[in-house]
């Protein structure tokens, strides 16, 4: 019991997903205390400046009463500077490294994942965290390599020089994007090279699986969890407490969360396209948890009329 209430369970950045309005009745329903820490999606520049919209997330009153961790991703050391002066403005004292996101766009400009060769950048952040940022406490998200899953190297001799709370490992490269195999035996490398905390991320959807990480990999110090905490959003708290929730408990409270945020943005938007906009990614990652027919419907769905009466058909789960 001890070591589970050591472990530490951090919710993932999901772009698109994982907002402050996600987070706020996530934490609301699912018990606060069940996960450690929620990641912001990477905030970025944009033309020049820090997104507008990642600052205003920062800000957002959503935030209060949860412990938020608010990543960057960047290409160069002046990036780095204006989005690490942002988060301090914020009145944030920690700060998320992306050196994973594969996508393509980010990746070729040496942002995410295309960090992990860019080891003169690197050695910078490094420099200056310790010059400039000794404020601000720093963990780094990883993936294994771009290319090739054994690309990590190089980069994790550089942030074993840095001081981080920790590393998180998504054994990927970023050609496989999220799928595909994981390298387990790289990632338990990674875990034996660190000298840091390791935090493991891929493909945990079953509370069971946070056991089999942890028994498979002793010294790990925690998961993250992105897509499991949408297919099973009670994840968490069902392993704090040792006990699978059966299907009335986990719809009662699935249905709460799911109708805390769409009456939010029925109150704060305007019309159905937009609210539509923001319902529609949410159930995604459920898909094979509820009628394929009513899944397809609320796709779908031209108008909140249509999007009700499929959500109510929707929300039968079978785990
Ligand atoms: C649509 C999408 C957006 C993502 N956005 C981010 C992001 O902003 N920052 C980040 O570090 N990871 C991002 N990720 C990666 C997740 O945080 C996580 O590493 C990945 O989904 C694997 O974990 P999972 O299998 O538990 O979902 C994203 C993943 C997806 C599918």
């Amino acid at each position: 019991m001890e070591e589970k209430n050591s472990f530490m369970i951090f919710s993932a950045p999901i772009q698109g997903l994982t907002d402050p309005v996600w987070r706020h009745f996530h934490h609301q329903v699912y018990g606060g205390g069940s996960v450690a820490a929620y990641h912001t999606p990477f905030m970025r520049v944009e033309r020049g400046e820090v997104r507008r919209r990642d600052v205003r997330d920062l800000k957002s009153e959503f935030n209060q009463g949860l412990t938020l961790v608010p990543q960057i991703i960047f290409r160069d050391i002046k990036e780095f500077r204006m989005l690490c002066d942002e988060i301090r403005i914020a009145g944030y004292s920690v700060a998320d490294m992306n050196m994973g996101c594969p996508f393509p766009p980010q990746v070729h400009h040496g942002r995410g994942a295309g960090i992990l060769g860019n080891i003169e950048l690197l050695r910078e952040v490094s420099a200056v965290i310790t010059a400039e940022y000794g404020d601000l406490s720093f963990s780094a998200k990883m993936r294994l390599g771009v290319e090739c899953p054994d690309e990590w190297r190089d980069a994790l001799a550089v942030l074993n020089t840095i001081p981080l709370r920790h590393v998180t490992v998504h054994p990927r490269t970023a050609r496989q994007q999220y799928s595909g195999d994981l390298f387990m035996d790289e990632f338990a490398m990674v875990l034996g090279a660190s000298a840091h905390p390791v935090i493991y991320n891929g493909d945990i959807v079953r509370p069971e699986q946070i056991d089999e990480v942890m028994s498979a990999y002793p010294g790990v110090a925690g998961v993250m969890i992105g897509r499991g905490l949408f297919s099973r959003p009670s994840i968490v708290e069902e392993w704090r407490n040792g006990v699978e929730w059966d299907l009335d408990k986990k719809m009662e409270a699935f249905v709460r969360l799911h109708n805390s945020i769409y009456s939010h943005y029925c109150d704060t938007l305007c019309g159905d396209v937009q609210i539509l906009g923001k319902m529609k990614p949410f159930w995604e990652y459920m898909a094979p948890n509820v009628d394929r027919k009513a899944y397809k419907d609320i796709k779908k769905a031209s108008s909140l009329r249509k999007y009700d009466d499929a959500v109510g058909r929707c929300m039968r789960i079978n785990h």
